[in-house]
């Protein structure tokens, strides 16, 4: 059974309280468009009280610790993002392997932590301008996935991949419609060869870089698309939903 489009906006290091009311006006404009799943990554400060206030929509974080507890400053861990009401982690941004230098491994056990502590997990991969340059792009998504993605019994409704070139995240340069193709059946096929051909056929990938209300209908009319992950046209319910409402 095909899952609804998946359309989840990445607040990254934006949003204090005052941006709850985008929260809610997201929750609101959500409950009339049922056909599409949305949901919504704040960052951490504001996911108990978006969890209480958007009750309708999805609430995640944008990263947890791979461990449970202990001597870690400044760490959050998946069960105390649990306890706080989010429902989905995303892992392995490029922002994170960049800024924070995490490797495969460490996100790959970011991820085993989520689904330990019974959340979902989107799970980022994308190329660089000079691999894709270089012709490279599809063999290093895929050697990245392989190495990133969990093992996992049943990944339906528990997985999500989300394909960002990085050379499209926040400059308004997307990939064509062509090359975003190209990428999700390759996502496709490893999912399948990872999961099985059922299991890996159902797991939705999101297409992220530079996704507007004006180049949505395009990119989530294109094949093995199923949804979007938004980073700046997330802020506002207006542009996001337009994005939502283009699914
Ligand atoms: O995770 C979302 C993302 O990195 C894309 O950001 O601002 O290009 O939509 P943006």
């Amino acid at each position: 059974m095909a899952l609804r489009p998946y359309i989840v906006g990445n607040w990254k290091m934006n949003g204090t309280r005052a941006m709850l009311s985008e929260a809610r006006a997201i929750d609101r404009a959500a409950q009339r468009h049922m056909k599409v799943e949305v949901a919504i990554a704040p960052p951490y400060t504001l996911i108990h009280a978006a969890h209480r206030e958007a009750e309708q929509i999805g609430i995640g974080a944008q990263d947890c610790h791979p461990g449970e507890d202990g001597a870690f400053t400044g760490d959050i861990s998946a069960p105390m993002l649990a306890d706080a009401g989010a429902k989905f982690v995303i892992l392995g941004h490029s922002e994170r392997r960049e800024c924070h230098g995490e490797s495969n491994e460490l996100v790959r056990s970011k991820a085993e932590a989520a689904l330990k502590a019974g959340m979902r997990v989107i799970m980022c991969c994308g190329e660089s301008a000079s691999t894709r340059d270089a012709g490279k792009a599809v063999k290093f998504v895929t050697d990245q996935l392989r190495a990133s993605l969990p093992e996992i019994e049943d990944p339906d409704n528990l997985l999500t991949v989300a394909y960002e070139p990085i050379w499209a995240i926040g400059t308004g340069n997307t990939a064509t419609v062509a090359d975003i193709e190209e990428m999700h059946r390759a996502i496709r096929a490893l999912l399948v060869e990872l999961y099985g051909a059922e299991k890996g056929a159902e797991i939705r990938i999101l297409y992220g870089g530079s996704v507007k209300p004006d180049n949505a209908r395009e990119i989530l009319a294109a094949d093995e698309v199923g949804g979007a992950l938004v980073g700046g046209a997330s802020l506002t319910a207006d542009s996001f939903m337009g994005i939502a409402l283009a699914a």
